[in-house]
């Protein structure tokens, strides 16, 4: 029976989120060690059918739900490849990515399943990073209402970007610490929806335009001096930038009582920063910590009430990034 496989990495924001919606640069990293992985296999099956195997789950793809974005990324591959949907087939997904936790989920597991369906279907150019870019993003849409294209072009590419969007073409960099970064990743426990949270943002920027302007400008301005901080390897002065992007997060009205919390346990304990990353509200905080602080920030993130703690290395330039538990 042949079988396909591929898997998409989650993703962290480091810098600019909900500022990046508006036109202001940002920073994400993939976490290429979390993953969610879809495998697509011919056989005796009846139409095509979506397995999510985490959640014990099968239905078949005619009659999906329209918002199902399982079913929603299979279509737009099936839309952009000209084909009818395949008979005798089922596209089973996994995910190790916490779900609505600003890791980015949905974009790893719409990418898995858009470049494994591609390269099953013998459409080889529409599994090149691009194209699986372009099609998560018309599935993040869906998600999201209003995406920036960040979560689609880190979990694609699978490496480090500084991200702009713009017409006709995001601004997309490569980016390459010029030191190890550890980050530590602590989960809130909280679960938000990024749609919901976009939206409170929108709200607040229709009827405060020039107070949410002038707090994204600020964003942008985190966002350019964290690149060359982040390209010299400068840790001091990126833990102070984490800092002040998270307070100007809490301004925009997206952190969280158990995000602040985290962020002043991180940091009392010896991080050189600390804030939330994706949407917020709930989710993960992540931390940037050096040898000396890591293991003192983990216990005082875990008596805190951290409910899962992962750390994330970003490597310098030519070294793949790391991942532990
Ligand atoms: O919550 P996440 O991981 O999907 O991140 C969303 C990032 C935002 O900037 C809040 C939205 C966007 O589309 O860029």
């Amino acid at each position: 029976m042949p079988t396909t496989i591929a898997s998409a990495p989650g993703k962290v924001i480091l810098f600019g989120e909900h500022a990046v919606v508006y036109g202001r640069p940002a920073i994400a990293a993939p976490l290429s060690h979390l993953r969610a992985t879809a495998v697509v296999q011919d056989g005796p099956w009846d139409g095509l059918i979506l397995r999510a195997a985490d959640l014990g789950r099968e239905a078949p793809f005619e009659g999906a739900a329209a918002d199902d974005p399982f079913a929603r990324a299979v279509q737009v591959v099936l839309a952009a490849a000209g084909r009818p949907a395949p008979a005798g087939v089922v596209i089973s997904l996994r995910s190790a990515i916490p779900i609505a936790g600003g890791l980015g989920s949905g974009a790893a597991m719409a990418a898995a399943v858009i470049r494994a369906l591609a390269n099953h279907l013998g459409a080889a150019r529409l599994a090149a990073d691009d194209q699986v870019s372009a099609l998560t993003y018309q599935v993040e849409r869906l998600l999201h209402g209003t995406p920036s294209g960040i979560d689609n072009t880190v979990v694609s590419y699978e490496r480090p970007i500084y991200f702009a969007h713009a017409e006709p073409h995001n601004r997309v960099e490569p980016l390459a610490a010029g030191a190890p970064l550890r980050l530590l990743l602590a989960d809130t426990g909280v679960r938000s929806l990024t749609r919901e949270v976009v939206a409170d943002v929108r709200r607040g920027w229709l009827a405060q335009p020039e107070r949410f302007e002038a707090l994204f400008d600020a964003c942008g301005r985190i966002v350019a001096a964290a690149r060359s901080a982040l390209e010299a390897g400068d840790r001091p002065a990126l833990g102070q930038l984490m800092n002040d992007n998270q307070s100007l997060l809490a301004d925009m009205g997206v952190s969280s009582p158990e995000l602040a919390r985290l962020a002043e346990v991180a940091r009392s304990a010896g991080a050189f920063g600390a804030k939330l990353s994706g949407a917020g509200r709930g989710g993960h905080l992540i931390a940037l910590v050096g040898p000396a602080s890591e293991a003192a920030v983990r216990a005082a993130l875990q008596a805190a009430g951290a409910r899962a703690l992962l750390a994330s290395d970003m490597a310098p330039a030519g070294e793949r990034p790391g991942f532990r538990d």
